[in-house]
């Protein structure tokens, strides 16, 4: 794993941003993983001043989002589908027919989840898979667990994670039990990939991750040693476990 150190989280969101833009360059119709929570917000924010003011041309991009809550709406702030449309698609051309997103609506969810990747495989697979990583070192909603599914599935959220995504929701009751996420399969068979990781809380993970070259599925984020091109960029306080 390469390892890019930033000194703070707008040096990170602009080294994020670049390396979409120089993908983009490289190849017009690039296929996009894309990852939500706050982690990302500034690469986005970059990535739309880049649109605006450089002509950062998305229009020939297909993306591909992680993950979405199951059983929410989509008209809820809290959904993936919401946040992604209000903080990067509504301001970019990438167009709506190129954007994929878990269709958690459906009713038949476990037939979605196959759709899902098999649309990843249509499109050619992804080319670059931008990824943020939980405290517990979950990739989309891959959990740790005693096993880990490769496909896109439902799977249920760890206790950690609910209360970790509990700030966004007024009350307990409201924050989603259940989350429809890309599989390690999925994510691994990208051409490459970018992980990125702001802020002390994720000192820990990034430490454990990056301390060790095992695999386990206490850390799914650990899969990623298997794969040969994988950035790890994390800011400075997010590097303070490494050695
Ligand atoms: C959620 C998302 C993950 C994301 C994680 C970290 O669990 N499903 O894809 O990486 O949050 O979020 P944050 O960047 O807010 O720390």
């Amino acid at each position: 794993m390469k390892v890019i150190i930033k000194k703070d989280y707008l040096e990170l969101s602009k080294v994020a941003a670049n390396i979409v833009r120089d993908e983009i360059i490289r190849k017009p119709n690039a296929v996009l993983g894309l990852p939500t929570g706050s982690t990302p917000l500034g690469m986005y924010r970059e990535l739309i001043r880049m649109h605006k003011e450089e002509g950062l041309d998305l229009s020939g991009a297909t993306t591909f989002n992680l993950d979405e809550y199951y059983g929410i709406s989509y008209d809820n702030e809290q959904s993936y589908h919401y946040y992604m449309h209000q903080n990067f698609f509504d301001h970019v051309n990438i167009k709506p027919v190129n954007i994929n997103i878990p269709d958690v609506i459906d009713d038949d969810i476990d037939r979605e989840c196959e759709e899902y990747d098999n649309r990843i495989r249509k499109s050619g697979g992804i080319d670059l898979m931008i990824l943020g990583i939980g405290h517990n070192g979950h990739i989309g909603f891959n959990e740790p667990g005693e096993e880990m599914e490769t496909r896109t599935h439902i799977t249920d959220l760890t206790k950690e994670t609910i209360e970790a995504n509990a700030r966004f929701f007024e009350n307990y009751d409201m924050v989603p039990k259940k989350a429809v996420t890309m599989g390690f399969g999925g994510i691994m068979t990208a051409r490459k990939i970018l992980l990125l990781a702001n802020g002390e809380g994720k000192a820990e993970i990034i430490g454990k991750l990056l301390g060790s070259s095992k695999i386990s599925t206490r850390i799914p984020a650990s899969f990623l040693h298997i794969h040969s091109n994988v950035i790890v960029a994390v800011s400075e306080d997010a590097a303070k476990g490494l050695r």
